[in-house]
């Protein structure tokens, strides 16, 4: 067989022209102002840094070596405890909590181990773009359900964008195996309501499907808003697997640590797989993210806790970021969670890139490269969140991250007041 002829290899190869990469790359060629990728710019919290530095180099050399291959005993502890809070019912530590190399990796392997070739996952649009690639890769087939705007217009909100009941009905087939829920959704910044919620669990039960909620954003709100986990609706928690991530928790995203939380049945699947394929995560950063979690559990709630510190100094960001793109031009659909803005370009994008498709690529990729090219500010297409089918839907906004210093924020105010002007 030659290398041309395997499906994986010609998608592995079609993913090196990934917009992502080819974005990225032009920017840090030409020193433009990074507003593409959720990384923050600014460093984590000093007693979560001073952890690490304790596990390194304490008298614990234990915590240089293997740890249990489904996570850290200190940290599966903690993140039990917690989630048995949140559902209101008692976790096991070994049986219901894996730890993994960011929530990444555990999609990576929810895909790998319990979803097949050949079965049919929902995806919402617009949806976290490695989920189609990882289920594409294990030749699983993704079934979209976009997300529409319910008003033109005036002020927009990533509330205003749902999902049309019938049509995630009827994407459901005898061949569905899994509905991925992301909330708060990135690139959106969506969170689902009760409402919402309801509504997917009640066809996940109803056509026994299994749920993976994506939630590593979950610390990330704004506006009095509230995350709400699936797991905790009637007759979910056997069915769905709870991801979540240190790295956007507690602003570390190079740490690398993520943790699924499920039932027995679906999460040993997973610690078998983890065994064979991955073995056991980094000890020295999950000891630390242990210590992290113990000290929120005593201070959640309180002005103490790092949590309520960067939700609200994010939603500070996401105002002032808001509010420079409109003066520019830009429409700014407020988000409610995430770290991420979807601004609709429709007012500008004719005199940057013109009106018409002159070629296959998608208008709002054209927009970002010419940001890059002739404003130094990159951003991402929305495109890039969407099956080709619904691609026409996104071609007029693209996706900015607010997860910066101020000092950037201010950067970007400047270009765009540049913009403006000329
Ligand atoms: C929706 C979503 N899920 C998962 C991840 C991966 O998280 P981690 O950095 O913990 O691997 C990201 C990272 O950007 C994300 O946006």
């Amino acid at each position: 067989m030659s290398v041309n002829d395997d499906t994986t290899s010609s998608m592995l190869k079609r993913l090196a022209d990934d917009p992502m990469l080819v974005l990225n790359k032009m920017a840090s060629e030409n020193g433009s102002l990074d507003l593409g990728l959720g990384f923050p710019n600014f460093p984590p919290p000093h007693h979560i840094t001073q952890a690490l530095s304790d596990a390194a180099t304490g008298n614990n050399f234990t915590l240089h070596h293997y740890t249990s291959p489904y996570g850290h005993p200190r940290l599966v502890n903690v993140l039990a405890k917690l989630y048995s809070k949140f559902l209101s019912t008692t976790l096991d530590p070994t049986d219901h909590v894996l730890i993994t190399i960011g929530a990444f990796q555990g999609l990576s392997s929810i895909c790998q181990s319990l979803i097949y070739p050949g079965d049919e996952v929902i995806l919402l649009e617009p949806f976290y773009a490695a989920y189609k690639t990882m289920l594409e890769m294990r030749g699983a087939v993704p079934v979209y359900v976009p997300l529409r705007p319910y008003k033109d217009g005036g002020e927009q909100s990533s509330a205003n964008w749902v999902f049309n009941t019938a049509e995630l009905q009827k994407a459901v087939t005898s061949k569905t195996k899994a509905i991925f829920l992301n909330t708060p959704m990135n690139p959106l910044g969506k969170v689902f309501d009760k409402k919402e919620l309801r509504e997917i669990s009640d066809l996940c039960v109803k056509h026994n499907l299994l749920c993976v909620a994506d939630e590593v954003y979950e610390r990330l709100i704004y506006g009095g808003k509230q995350h709400t986990r699936i797991a905790s609706f009637p007759n979910m928690w056997q069915r769905t697997i709870s991801l979540g991530s240190a790295g956007k928790s507690f602003s570390v995203t190079g740490w690398k640590v993520g943790w699924c939380v499920g039932p027995k049945h679906l999460i040993q699947v997973l610690q078998n797989y983890h065994f064979s394929a991955i073995r056991t995560s980094p000890t020295p950063t999950q000891e630390a993210l242990a210590v992290a979690f113990e000290k929120e559990m005593h201070v959640m709630n309180t002005p103490e806790s790092y949590f309520q510190t960067i939700s609200k100094e994010l939603e500070l960001k996401r105002n002032r970021l808001c509010q420079y793109l409109n003066k520019a031009g830009f429409n700014a659909i407020t988000p409610d969670g995430g770290c991420y803005i979807i601004a609709d370009i429709s007012n500008i994008l004719a005199h940057a890139v013109g009106k018409d498709k002159i070629s296959e690529e998608a208008l709002d990729y054209r927009f970002a490269k010419w940001a890059v090219t002739e404003k130094k500010l990159c951003v991402m297409p929305l495109s890039i969140f969407y099956s080709e089918a619904h691609r026409y839907m996104s071609e007029k906004y693209v996706r900015i991250c607010f997860l910066k210093t101020d000092e950037t924020l201010e950067k970007a105010k400047e270009i765009l007041d540049e913009w403006k002007q000329s």
